[in-house]
């Protein structure tokens, strides 16, 4: 392992916030991560993990060690008629990994496709999108703990998968480095079609006739539709959670506000559309300084020049605020503060 010191995190972040680490390295085999544990410890330094930097904002240096997971390699590990089981070291490419699939004809994740990142942080938040979430087809997470050095194989109740969310962002959180996905995947593919715009794309086909390369194809025109390329304007997705209320409390916002648009989760509780909240809050396409919030989707605060992270913060906290006071609803950030 190859520690520099001092590096721009720049290139190294989709907010394309020039904040620095004081220690980087890139960990290309598993066994950097005991020298890498070894090296926080005698330094007493904290220790950060970083694969595609799109769900992160920096709001300061970071004075410890960054730890760039580029671990990479595609191994089949057990075939049935039905099912492929694949283990996916965790630096590869999400968006590589899902086309991967798409041409062999795998299904479970094509409407996943495009999402930025990487392979290792799609567990940490449960990446979701157009009616699949990534638990779906997760078969086992393989951890490094970076306090003992052992590893751990988390099944898929272990993980603890919810919306946005997994036992990685919970108990376990900062204490494990994840090195390989397996995902368990279907040569013989049912399509989620659900998502209204999805949906809609394939109105009057017989789903048979339907093939996950054009799923794929459809999923990637709706998110260049909705979603800011951050090659062009500097986002992190969605900046907030979609907030998850009691019905007692949606029946009640729902007097007030009646074309507000909800989803049913669970049994008794139902998600909102934080992108409706925060336009009705009037601040989709503002401007304040360097950060905006986009124009074409309310949930995505946008970097629009040379914006410091903590101006981003700043007006994340803003919007936080006035969807309180309108709504009486508190959004939680999905994009991890550092
Ligand atoms: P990073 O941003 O590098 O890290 C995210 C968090 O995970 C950090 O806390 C980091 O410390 C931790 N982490 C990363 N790798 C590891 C590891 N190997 N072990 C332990 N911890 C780790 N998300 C969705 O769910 N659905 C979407 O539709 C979606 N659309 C997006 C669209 C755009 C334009 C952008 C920029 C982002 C979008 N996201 C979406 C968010 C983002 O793509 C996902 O959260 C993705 O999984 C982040 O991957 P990453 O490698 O960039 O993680
Ligand atoms: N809406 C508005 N104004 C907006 C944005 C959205 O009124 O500015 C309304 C839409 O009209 C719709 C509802 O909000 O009625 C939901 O919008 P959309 O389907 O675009 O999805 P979203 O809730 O805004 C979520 C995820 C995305 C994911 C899409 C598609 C979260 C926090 N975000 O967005 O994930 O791609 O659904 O499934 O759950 C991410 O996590 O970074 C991300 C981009």
């Amino acid at each position: 392992m190859v520690v520099k010191n001092d590096i721009s995190l720049q290139t190294f972040n989709t907010f394309g916030i020039d904040a620095k680490a004081r220690y980087f390295a890139s960990i290309t085999y598993p066994s950097d991560l005991n020298e890498a544990r070894l090296f926080v410890r005698e330094r007493k330094t904290p220790l950060l993990i970083l694969g595609g930097g799109s769900n992160v904002l920096f709001t300061r240096d970071f004075e410890g060690l960054l730890l760039l997971n580029r671990l990479q390699g595609i191994e089949t590990v057990e075939e049935t008629e039905e099912f492929l089981w694949i283990k996916v070291m965790g630096g590869q490419p999400w968006p590589g990994w899902v086309d991967y699939c798409v041409e062999q004809g795998l299904g479970g994740i094509e409407n996943l496709s495009n999402i930025p990142g990487t392979v290792g942080a799609a567990p940490i938040q449960n990446i979701g999108a157009y009616g699949v979430e990534v638990k779906e087809v997760i078969d086992k997470v393989e951890a490094f703990n970076l306090e003992t050095g052992k590893i751990r194989e988390f099944s898929n109740s272990e993980c603890e998968f919810d919306y946005r969310s997994s036992v990685f962002k919970k108990l376990a959180k900062g204490s494990y480095f994840v090195l390989s996905v397996t995902f368990k995947l279907s040569k013989k593919p049912t399509l989620t079609l659900t998502y209204a715009p999805l949906k809609k794309i394939f109105e009057g086909r017989d789903s048979d006739s339907i093939s996950i390369r054009e799923v794929s194809a459809a999923v990637k025109q709706i998110r260049r539709s909705k979603l800011p390329d951050p090659d062009e304007i500097s986002n992190a997705g969605s900046f907030f959670k979609n907030p998850v209320v009691k019905n007692s409390k949606l029946h009640l916002l729902l007097e007030r506000f009646p074309t507000m648009p909800y989803y049913p989760f669970g049994d008794d509780r139902s998600k909102l559309a934080a992108g409706w909240l925060i336009e009705q809050c009037g601040w989709k396409g503002k401007r304040v300084g360097n950060a905006g919030v986009h124009e074409q989707q309310a949930l995505v605060v946008v970097n629009r020049g040379n914006a410091s992270g903590e101006e981003i913060l700043n007006l994340a906290e803003k919007v936080r605020q006035s969807v309180d006071v309108k709504f009486g609803v508190g959004l939680e950030f999905e994009v991890n503060i550092v």
